[in-house]
């Protein structure tokens, strides 16, 4: 049987204090609402309708082109948001499940287990539910013996309803019709003047329609609705991601201190140390050691490279290659096999060849390193003369002298080699030595004559 999905995503969330759409906080690497879409998809839907109102062209945007996105405006309520996400939907007859837009713990075995068992039973409707010691904030899932007859939001709530521990994840599936049939019923008469979702469990109960409930384990009813709640939901989901990876033969000294995006991967074999932060699209093949203390975003480390103290931007680390500490990998920074961008080294696009060595203190940009050449400590590129940036070029097993200014654009052939300290303006032929420096004067006595002067002043 084929399900469509509406994820409600048009809150403000006002609670997180940003002034940003909730739907656009970031966690593990995703907004919420890719959390949700995520979840969606791993029903594999017929269609997926996304509800937005709260900046809505910006959750669009992160938003693929297969999903039909409707605005709600204003903002009524989550049974408003529900009708008008189902007005994106060509046909509602079918089974619908309805996602909140703030719910990235939710798992995939859960969904389908709250799908399987709504197909099963032939219920109007079937709710997901979580145990919680505490509650508050929570709409309370009222239960007639053991039938489900309601969904009472706090607010609503009596005393005594308010005890109720079982609480509302806000994740349902529905029967379409009879999911229409009952927002057109729903009202605003409540203690937030808005059209509840919640109300629609309580009229097809009423109504003598059968609800199911599916109890998930607690952790998987957060909803995030305050920057706390984010931050809990961060941590949960990175322990998720690197139980996984620890499961696929990743090693890690401390996973507690180990921070991987939902996107990255690392594959077994490779080792990640304390305070390592890998986002984006970032890979870390067999073999690698990152970390202590490594940012990588974007960014490709290769098989055996070993990576420490270091910042990595779109950065591409080859297979042995080393990395810091206190290296700066920007855009473009392409480290072939067994190059070395070592100590106070900045790379910025730039290829450093296979064997290739930048070991301290130096900036290197727009630059082509060829193989087995070392850069000597302090060398720049001079690639920028305040418009425009230039090309330098370094051939293979290149010795460039401690201290030398490769002002661009320039070329330096294959073998040849730069007197330290020189600022090198012209082009060096293969195996040339390009040296520009004044010849040294060495002063006789100067300090004896020094000290003598000193002493005539003091006296
Ligand atoms: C909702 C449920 C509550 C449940 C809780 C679980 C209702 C009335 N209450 O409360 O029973 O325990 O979730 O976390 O449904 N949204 C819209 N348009 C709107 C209002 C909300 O799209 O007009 C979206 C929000 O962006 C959010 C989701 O619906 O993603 C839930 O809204 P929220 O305001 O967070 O509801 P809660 O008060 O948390
Ligand atoms: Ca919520």
């Amino acid at each position: 049987m084929s399900i469509s999905v509406v994820i409600l995503a048009a809150g403000k969330g006002t609670r997180m204090r940003t002034g940003r759409a909730k739907a656009l906080h970031t966690v593990a690497g995703m907004t919420l609402v890719e959390w949700s879409l995520a979840e969606a998809v791993g029903l594999d839907p017929e269609a997926i309708s996304v509800v937005v109102g709260h900046e809505a062209e910006n959750v669009s945007a992160v938003l693929p082109p297969d999903v039909s996105v409707v605005v709600q405006d204003p903002q009524l309520g989550t049974g408003h948001a529900t009708q008008v996400g189902l007005s994106g939907l060509a046909d509602v007859d079918r089974t619908i499940v309805v996602l909140p837009g703030d719910m990235p713990l939710i798992t995939a075995e859960s969904l389908r287990s709250l799908v399987d068992a709504h197909m099963s039973s032939g219920s109007a409707a079937t709710v997901m539910t979580v145990d919680l010691t505490d509650p508050s904030g929570y709409g309370r899932v009222v239960r007639d013996g053991d039938a489900v007859s309601a969904i009472v939001e706090e607010a609503d709530a009596t005393e005594q309803q308010r005890l109720i521990t079982e609480v509302n994840t806000s994740v349902y599936v529905f029967d379409g019709a009879k999911l229409n049939e009952a927002l057109e019923r729903v009202n605003s008469d409540n203690a937030q003047a808005e059209y509840y979702l919640t109300d629609v469990i309580g009229i097809l109960a009423a109504g003598g329609d059968s609800i199911g409930a599916v109890k998930v384990p607690s952790d998987e009813g957060l909803g995030v609705n305050t920057q706390g709640q984010l931050a809990y939901a961060g941590s949960i989901l990175r322990s998720r991601i690197n139980d996984q990876l620890l499961e696929s033969g990743v090693s890690m000294l401390d996973p507690d201190r180990v921070y991987i995006d939902a996107a990255v991967e690392v594959e077994p074999g490779a080792t990640i140390l304390p305070d390592t932060y890998l986002s984006g699209s970032t890979t870390v093949a067999t073999g690698a050691v990152v970390g202590p203390d490594v940012d990588a975003s974007d960014s490709t480390i290769g098989p055996d490279a070993r990576v420490r103290y270091s910042v990595l931007d779109q950065a591409d680390v080859g297979k042995g290659a080393t990395v810091g500490p206190y290296a700066y990998l920007r855009p473009g920074a392409v480290l072939k096999d067994g190059a070395k961008a070592g100590t106070y080294v900045e790379i910025k696009a730039s290829v450093v060849g296979k064997g290739s060595k930048v070991p301290h203190l130096s900036y290197i940009g727009d630059t082509e390193i060829g193989e087995n050449s070392n850069i000597g400590a302090a060398t720049v590129t001079v690639n920028y003369d305040g418009t425009n940036k230039h090309r330098t070029k370094i051939g293979d097993r290149v010795h460039i002298g401690s201290d030398t200014m490769l002002v661009a654009p320039v070329t330096i052939g294959d073998d040849a080699v730069t007197g330290a300290g020189s600022v090198i303006t012209d082009d060096v032929p293969d195996g040339a030595l390009g040296i520009e420096r004044n010849d040294q004067k060495n002063i006789e006595g100067y300090a004896e004559r020094r000290r003598k002067r000193s002493e005539r002043q003091t006296d």
